[in-house]
């Protein structure tokens, strides 16, 4: 009987874990539950016996690669899998895949729920501002980046983005302004909502330069990775320009400089909750178990990433 570690030292909501259990009881696979733990000692132990893990922004290094010997795939339920080694599961012929999409309308929500937030000063009872008629550039249009553009025109945004990956047309084709280099985005988007993932290329990508463009009244709002910014320029920019702000699903490392010297310019989540739905939970969770299943019984490989 094959046997299922689901690993989240963020829990899925209870629904997901029973959906989970359904695909897996299914298949007639054996599900494992190793939840909110603190030690990394857990999880080595946890993963030494099991065929395969599901896991969400959970560490899976060398070293937890190392401890699991029966492992034949790990599977990030969510979109981003720089959490992953994922060289170093390949070395050991495991597979690593993501659930892209599934759990995107939560992240984009978040995105646009944290601009009405800070807009209304925090509804904290003074006048605010409204998300109608402002710019909002989008920076990577993926699955998350599409939502947020169709929610914000909702909102009557005016909506720019610049994705080299993506067609011109293919991003007209939501009511968005593709734009040609990242220079012109940021100096045209008051509200500029990053969706880049984290890699070689854009590890501390986003600071004062790009920054510094950006339009009266600037707001970056990142539902990204922390990783993609950096924080000396984000640090200069709060100290050229009061207007900025910065909001952000999970804090960076100056969130103390940031809290003692720029008070009410911004808002980050104190752990990441872009996700954290039971929408979210379901949808991601359940396509994780189904591609589990789906490679150990077809050799289904479709979102394999490394
Ligand atoms: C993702 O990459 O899918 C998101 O960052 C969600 O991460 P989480 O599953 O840890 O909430």
């Amino acid at each position: 009987m094959k046997k299922v570690l689901v690993a989240t030292e963020k829990p899925f909501a209870p629904q997901a874990v029973s959906e989970i259990k359904d695909v897996l009881d299914h298949a007639g696979y054996e599900l494992v539950m190793l939840e909110k733990y603190s030690e990394l000692s857990d999880l080595l132990k946890a993963v030494s016996d099991v065929d395969a893990v599901i896991i969400r922004s959970d560490k899976f290094t060398a070293e937890v690669l190392d401890a699991a010997k029966n492992l034949k795939i790990v599977v990030r339920a969510g979109a981003g899998y720089d959490n992953i080694d994922l060289k170093a599961a390949a070395g050991k012929g495991i597979v690593a895949m993501n659930t892209p999409g599934q759990n995107s309308n939560a992240v984009a929500e978040l995105a646009l729920g944290m601009m009405i937030y800070n807009a209304r000063n925090a509804f904290n009872g003074t006048a605010g501002s409204e998300l109608k008629g402002k710019s909002l550039g989008i920076h990577a249009f993926g699955n998350v980046g599409r939502l947020v553009a169709k929610i914000a025109r909702g909102f009557g945004m005016k909506l720019y983005a610049f994705d080299p990956f993506v067609s011109a047309d293919a991003i007209k084709k939501e009511g968005v302004e593709p734009l040609n280099s990242v220079e012109e985005l940021y100096s045209k988007s008051q509200y500029l909502s990053l969706h880049i993932p984290v890699n070689d290329k854009t590890r501390y990508s986003i600071g004062y330069e790009l920054l510094s463009k950006m339009p009266e009244g600037a707001t970056l709002v990142n539902t990204a990775r922390k990783e993609v910014i950096d924080e000396q320029g984000l640090l200069k920019t709060f100290e050229s320009r009061p207007d900025f702000s910065y909001l952000s699903d999970i804090a960076p490392d100056c969130k103390e400089d940031v809290a003692r010297d720029f008070p009410g310019s911004y808002f980050f989540t104190p752990k990441k909750m872009g996700a954290q739905t039971a929408e979210a939970n379901i949808n991601a969770g359940r396509a994780a178990a189904m591609q589990i299943v789906a490679y150990f019984e077809e050799g289904d490989k479709t979102f394999k990433v490394n």
